[in-house]
């Protein structure tokens, strides 16, 4: 039985599925926060060691302030408060992206999730909070360059991403029928299975992750062989 080892999920659709229950977009962000509990709780219950959430991207600096304002809360709020049930599940915390703009009380609760989650090794989970692809490629070969390398092969990059610890994803699947990577973990997705979904993020639940697990499972991977 193929497994995944690491899966990355677009969380899209949550300002669709407000509108279309006549909701503010923010309703949309709440009720996206409480089906990434159940994702969370999904993978654990299937077994998959690392999990990434695209959280907010680079390009969405772009949105409405208030958008903007309310969902840098939501993530300050929901990070903290989840610590708990992280350490007692075993899940490790971990953001993926640029500090740098981020306001402080989010990095303060990525900070403390990350410190106060890091002995856990149940579930990897990585944050993608202010994440572009580019501007991680951009950052490590900034940080390759500043430590003095001067020869790149394959294996020099993916030191200097933010998490080289964390292996390439094997499925990114993304919610609400879109079909574009929208900048998600553009150098690692190398080899990766793609699943995209109709479904709006905020209606995913743990039966997404059977759906997801069954799917990879169907797939005939070759790497380029035959
Ligand atoms: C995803 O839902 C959440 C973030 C990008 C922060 P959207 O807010 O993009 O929802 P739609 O795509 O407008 O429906
Ligand atoms: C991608 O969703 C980013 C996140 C899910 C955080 P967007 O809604 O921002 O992407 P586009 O604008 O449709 O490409
Ligand atoms: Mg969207």
């Amino acid at each position: 039985m193929k497994r995944i080892s690491h899966l990355a999920l677009i969380m899209d659709g949550n300002g669709r599925w407000a509108e279309k229950r006549g909701l503010p977009r923010s309703a949309g962000h709440l009720e996206g926060g409480k089906a990434a509990v159940k994702v969370i709780r999904g993978c654990l219950s299937h077994s998959i060691p690392y999990l990434t959430l695209y959280c907010f991207s680079c390009e969405n600096w772009k949105r409405p302030r208030e958008e903007v304002n309310y969902l840098m809360g939501l993530f300050s709020s929901r990070i903290v408060a989840e610590i708990p049930r992280a350490r007692k599940e075993g899940i490790r915390i971990l953001h993926l992206g640029r500090r740098e703009g981020l306001p402080d009380d989010v990095l303060e609760a990525i900070d403390r999730a990350e410190k106060e989650t890091a002995e856990c090794s149940n579930l990897i989970l990585q944050l993608a909070i202010n994440y572009s692809g580019t501007d991680e490629i951009d950052r490590a070969v900034r940080k390759a360059i500043q430590n003095g390398e001067t020869s790149f092969d394959e294996n020099t990059l993916p030191i200097y991403f933010d998490n080289p610890e964390v292996p390439p994803p094997d499925f990114i699947a993304r919610a609400s029928g879109e079909k574009r990577l929208s900048g998600f973990l553009l150098y690692q997705s190398n080899y990766a299975e793609f699943g995209f979904y109709d479904r709006l993020w905020p209606d995913w639940d743990e039966s997404m992750i059977e759906t997801i697990v069954n799917d990879f499972e169907s797939r005939n991977r070759r790497f380029g062989g035959i």
